[in-house]
């Protein structure tokens, strides 16, 4: 049975024009990716997820599409991106796109003729006031590089509404064609091969936007007729979403009033994200317990995507302001660290102090609690950000394959490439890269191909139950466990400094040969559960239980 294949797939992020130059144009492109399928399998990550793939004006890094049928000249043709689901394909890697229907470029031929005359076919297509709307100055997602959310455009002789940058249109999905187009966009590119969609800003996609009324209605019907019309063309085909919302608003995003789960199959967990960085911020577990126990239960079929890095800054606006400080002091100390008033624009060995010890502990914590990891490109060679660079610019710095010219990542000229490459001493390419962590069997890549390959083996982890395993523990620790039928799962994280030992006897009688399967060092072995030790940011993976007709494999260890 496959059919939930998201449910259990390790998911990697990337831009195109940041992976790997083929050409020597400075910009990385879809021939370079190929080149580089064979390191991600080898990695063991089975879904990429590919950021806007479309033509571009490139103002948003892709997020502002001027054409949905076609991939931007720069990265290739459509004939390069066939033959990329082709190769990927053939290593097992399924390929997600991002869709950015929200909005569009104001580049974009539907915006230009809508904008030429209030008769053109495309006018309706977008947001129009015909007078300045109260709400202008309201409900904007990127303070201080965006002033309205309604902008005012000379050649309609109109307002035009943007949640976004003004230079990005929000399409309006009350009209019917509209709609139709969407389905025309998610077809093609279901018919092309992908395994289905990264659904950008979908909160915003599915409102009914009024001038002079901030708060505008959500039609979540759409997202129904969305879901139902993908399923009819690649019955396996997952949408994974964008919605950063109140917990309570969250339910409506998967399911319909009825609780059947005909919506979304994927959210991202923005709440969890939010807490884990306050729990490593206080080296106290607490806050992922609360998550853990309040995020409301998802319908049967649905599932979480988690995460600690992404392409945009950390997003803390779901702490309290008292806990968003937290989390800066520790780690975005410095002003221009953060961003938007909300959020931290760094990867995470630079926030956690290149601690490698605490980078293994953080990661193991998101790959280990419910739903699917995701992880962005470099992270998981521990690569830094360039605070000099614009926004969430800093993150998106090229890939580090080697210590060679321009990282191994383009032989052009170094002021040809898109952005430039982290040089300093710590996080530059000559000390962080694949090439070198390759040939060390130690490194970060080597653990990262360690851990996820041991979670491949273990498909309880976040398909199954996770549930805290609520006993009295030092302070700092948390243990939580994995169930499904397939078998059980208990996990140790440490993560404060201080060495400590847990006392799980209790959860002995549920154990047949308890095993480690992974660990931040060599420990005693388990026994009977009742003196387990673990150090300072250490981690422990213990499998409990294997079901017999799981696995002919009953009990053993294999994975370490
Ligand atoms: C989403 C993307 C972000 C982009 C925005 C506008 O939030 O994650 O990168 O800027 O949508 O499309
Ligand atoms: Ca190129």
């Amino acid at each position: 049975m496959n059919d939930r294949w998201f449910s259990k797939a390790v998911v990697y992020c990337l831009d195109i024009d940041t992976f790997a130059d083929s050409n020597g144009d400075g910009i990385g492109d879809i021939p370079g990716l190929i080149g580089r399928l064979d390191y991600l399998a080898r990695l063991g990550v089975t879904c990429l997820w590919l950021h806007p793939v479309h033509p571009s004006p490139g103002r948003d890094d892709g997020y502002d599409v001027t054409d949905f049928y076609n991939v931007d000249p720069r990265f290739g043709t459509l004939g390069d991106f066939a033959e990329l689901l082709h190769q990927a394909g053939d290593r097992g890697i399924r390929v997600i796109i991002d869709l950015v229907v929200n909005h569009t470029s104001d580049q974009h031929p539907w915006f230009q003729s809508a904008r030429s005359s209030p008769d053109s076919p495309y006018r309706d297509w977008y947001v129009w006031s015909d007078t300045e709307p109260s709400d202008r100055h309201q409900g904007m997602v990127f303070p201080g590089e965006q002033h309205e959310t309604w902008s005012y455009d000379r050649r309609a002789k109109a307002w035009y509404y943007h949640r976004f940058y003004r230079f990005q249109p929000d399409l309006d999905i009350r009209n019917e064609q509209v709609r139709a187009e969407l389905k025309k966009i998610m077809s093609f590119w279901l018919q092309l091969g992908v395994a289905g969609f990264r659904m950008d800003a979908v909160p915003f996609i599915i409102e009914h936007t009024t001038p002079g009324q901030p708060s505008s209605p959500k039609d979540f019907d759409v997202l129904t007729d969305l879901r139902q019309h993908v399923q009819w063309r690649r019955g396996d085909a997952v949408l994974l979403a964008e919605a950063n919302v109140e917990p309570d608003e969250l339910v409506d995003y998967f399911a319909d009033a009825g609780g059947s789960a005909n919506r979304l199959h994927m959210l991202f967990d923005f709440m969890l994200n939010g807490r884990l960085l306050l729990a490593l911020a206080r080296q106290d577990p607490e806050p992922v317990i609360e998550a853990l126990r309040d995020t409301p239960a998802l319908p049967a079929g649905a599932s979480w995507a988690t995460f600690l890095r992404n392409h945009d800054e950390i997003d803390l606006s779901r702490l309290t302001a008292a806990q968003r400080e937290e989390v800066y002091a520790q780690f975005g100390p410095e002003e221009h660290m953060r961003l938007y008033g909300r959020g931290i624009r760094r990867r995470l060995a630079p926030m956690l102090g290149n601690d490698r010890r605490r980078i293994e502990l953080a990661y193991s914590l998101q790959f280990t609690l419910r739903g699917t990891p995701v992880l962005r490109y470099g992270e998981e060679i521990g690569m830094g950000e360039d605070l000099s660079l614009d926004g969430r610019e800093a993150i998106r710095t090229p890939m580090q394959w080697s210590s060679l010219r321009n990282a191994g990542f383009s032989t052009a000229d170094p002021a040809d490439l898109v952005r430039p490459i982290i040089d300093d001493d710590e996080y530059g390419y000559g000390t962080v890269n694949v090439t070198a962590q390759r040939r060390d069997r130690g490194s970060l890549l080597g653990w990262f191909e360690r851990m996820i390959r041991t979670l491949r083996e273990a498909p309880e982890v976040g398909a199954g139950s996770c549930t805290h395993v609520d006993v009295p523990t030092p302070p700092g620790i948390l243990v939580h466990r994995a169930d499904d039928h397939s078998g059980t799962m208990l996990f140790l994280h440490n993560l404060g400094t201080e060495p400590a030992t847990v006392d799980l006897g209790d959860l002995y009688d549920d154990a047949e040969l308890p095993t480690e399967v992974l660990a931040d060092q060599d420990y005693p072995p388990v026994g009977k559960l009742d003196a387990l030790d673990l150090d300072g940011f250490g981690y422990r993976w213990i499998r409990l239980r294997l079901n017999s007709h799981h696995s002919p494999i009953t009990g053993s260890t294999s994975g370490m």
